[in-house]
């Protein structure tokens, strides 16, 4: 919905964005005119988030996050627009303004959250009925507790095309609403049927206790093996974890994570109730910031095939970065925490979770199942593959422990082992410099690894930047519009992208609205907002004047006639009909 500036601007002067942001990570030289931090918004060590408190924004040098306080609670708290200022509005003592566009979209979400919650009492009574036997039978072949089927609201989809139908219908919803709420789903032939049928069902339910989506399950071999619901106005399933509703409880802030629902399932029951797992996707690193507000250990619980082995080594790479400690589980002798649980008992598991080794001691596991190590050139490959991996430890002692060990487990000599690694490790220091540096050039010649969100940057790069800092100069003073009228028009900008924020930028100030980075994250979307965030950080440490501007206007004028855009009149057919769709497609984003 549109918020009236006095609004914002008031929002904006009580929702201080240091202090909130200061609510998510620790911010360093608090006070100064730009505090920095570590990024909420990906995992690093030393701190590339910059906060400007003259311009109210941030941005992130690591991953091009950016924009105003509205943006940041956006994408920290997973919020759309609305829901972000509502946010900031009840943390601020604000009083939210209504509107009715604003209204429909929280009735439809509140709709999905009706229809879902009814949907799981439906499907957990239907476990129950007569119906439900078969299902019934399956829970106890795979010996779960009558107390634990209800802590999960587990439920069962009848063997039927339209009974959930049939019975939210009679509660009031329509058919395009269960569709939309992929409850049901349109047959080729226009017909409604139910979305999950003859299944197990697995209720996934957020942190705030709302029942969000569904896994089905089929009680034998057939496929597909889980059905899961797709995104819908309250479900992401990139973004969530199963069972995180109860593992966040836990006071121990050390979670484990498990490759599926049943494996949660028999982990909890076994009183191991930090237990969590994505949703039929793969990792992701929303789960992984997800993760790390809830937790300082993570343990990976995969499955102990080779499936489970590559999806392990997936996510600790991922997680290389994460300030979490990191351990993984060595399952031997059984496929899946479920089934450690059933064939060895829980004090088993329990063992092994308390052994479970850390992320090099994994590598280095993972690394000698390659090689026989009672021959000599079996041996000679693993040390190899050890002494680069040992060669990544920062930490001294650390990596001493490790030689120590590997010289006793393979009878060679301490010192020529560390030798080795020290190599290794000044050569990785030296490949990582050489990285850093081609980073810095490019990044000076304007190849910013695609970060730059303008497509013709590249192309037209002298003139991207005059335009970036006209852009900048502009949003900071509004005032030049005035001042440099006659001069400044969207037929001097070079690429399209730059040109199509200017007339952003002149329309507001036609309708006598501000360039407030606060107002303008109301009509643009997070690419945009990390853009002109950037934008203000660029020109943070330029003059304020309207010579600058002038100066940027005249590169302008001069790149221009590089472009050398050929008369329509002696265009081909094709390069008309390019032209013409560039046009339309300008049209058409300026109209989202
Ligand atoms: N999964 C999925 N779709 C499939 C197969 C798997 O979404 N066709 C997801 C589910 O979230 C599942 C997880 O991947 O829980 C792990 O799959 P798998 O190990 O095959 O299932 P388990 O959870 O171990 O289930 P079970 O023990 O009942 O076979
Ligand atoms: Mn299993």
């Amino acid at each position: 919905m549109r918020f009236s500036e006095d609004f914002l601007s008031e929002l904006r002067s009580r929702a201080d964005i240091e202090e909130i942001i200061g609510k998510y990570t620790e911010i360093r030289h608090r006070g100064s005119r730009t505090p920095v931090c570590l990024c909420p918004f990906h995992t690093e060590k030393t701190p590339s988030f910059v906060v400007y408190r003259d311009t109210q924004s941030y941005y992130c040098f690591g991953c091009g996050a950016g924009g105003d306080v509205i943006t940041f609670i956006r994408n920290i708290e997973r919020l759309d627009y609305t829901e972000a200022v509502r946010f900031l509005c009840e943390r601020t003592g604000m009083n939210m303004p209504t509107d009715p566009v604003d209204d429909e979209y929280a009735r439809l979400r509140r709709r999905c959250y009706e229809a879902n919650r009814e949907a799981a009492r439906f499907f957990h009574s239907a476990l129950f009925s007569e119906k439900g036997k078969q299902a019934r039978e399956y829970l106890e072949r795979r010996q779960l507790t009558a107390e634990t089927i209800k802590h999960f609201g587990l439920g069962f989809a009848p063997d039927s095309w339209d009974s959930l139908l049939k019975h939210l219908k009679a509660k009031g919803f329509s058919d395009v609403e269960l569709v939309s709420f992929d409850l049901a789903k349109r047959t080729q032939k226009g017909n409604t049927i139910d979305a999950f049928r003859n299944r197990l069902m697995f209720p996934i339910i957020d942190l705030r206790g709302n029942v969000i989506a569904f896994g089905g399950r089929v009680l034998d071999d057939s496929k597909p093996k889980y059905l899961n619901t797709s995104d819908t106005v309250v479900y992401k399933k990139s973004q969530g974890l199963y069972a995180l509703n109860f593992a966040k409880n836990d006071s121990s802030r050390r979670l484990i994570l498990c490759e599926g629902y049943m494996d949660v399932i028999a982990m909890h029951q076994a009183g191991f109730t930090t237990a969590v797992a994505g949703l039929g996707t793969a990792f992701t690193n929303e789960q992984i910031s997800l993760l790390s507000r809830y937790c300082d250990e993570l343990v990976l619980a995969f499955d102990s095939d080779e499936a489970g082995v590559k999806a392990t080594q997936r996510a600790l790479k991922m997680l290389s970065n994460s300030t979490m400690k990191l351990r993984v589980l060595h399952l031997a002798g059984g496929k899946d925490p479920d089934e450690i649980i059933k064939t060895y008992g829980k004090e088993r598991m329990r063992a092994i979770i308390e052994g479970a080794v850390n992320d090099t001691e994994f590598a280095l596991l993972q690394a000698k199942k390659k090689y026989d190590t009672t021959v000599e050139d079996g041996k000679l490959g693993y040390l190899n593959e050890a002494v680069m991996l040992l060669a990544d430890i920062n930490n001294a002692i650390e990596r001493d422990l490790y030689i120590s060990r590997l010289a006793t487990e393979l009878n060679v000599a301490r010192d020529s082992i560390l030798s080795q690694v020290n190599k290794a490790s000044k050569n990785k220091a030296k490949i990582r410099q050489r990285q850093e540096f081609d980073k810095i050039l490019k990044e000076a010649v304007g190849d910013d690894g695609g970060r730059n969100p303008n497509p013709q940057r590249r192309q037209f790069l002298k003139a991207a930047k005059a335009e970036e800092m006209l852009l900048a100069l502009l949003m900071k003073n509004p005032d030049y519009f005035r001042k440099l009228s006659g001069k400044l028009s969207a037929d001097i900008f070079v690429t399209d992208y730059n040109k199509r924020i200017f007339e952003g930028f002149e329309q507001r100030i036609t309708d006598g609205r501000s360039l407030e980075l606060s107002v303008l994250s109301e009509d643009n979307g997070n690419e945009e907002m990390g853009y002109l965030a950037y934008l203000l950080a660029l020109s943070g440490n330029v003059a304020n004047t309207v010579e600058q501007c002038e100066e940027c206007i005249k590169v302008l004028l001069q790149e221009k006639n590089r472009k050398k855009i050929p008369e329509i009149g002696q265009m081909s057919d094709d390069e008309f009909r390019a032209m013409f769709e560039q046009i339309r497609k300008n049209t058409n984003k300026k109209d989202v």
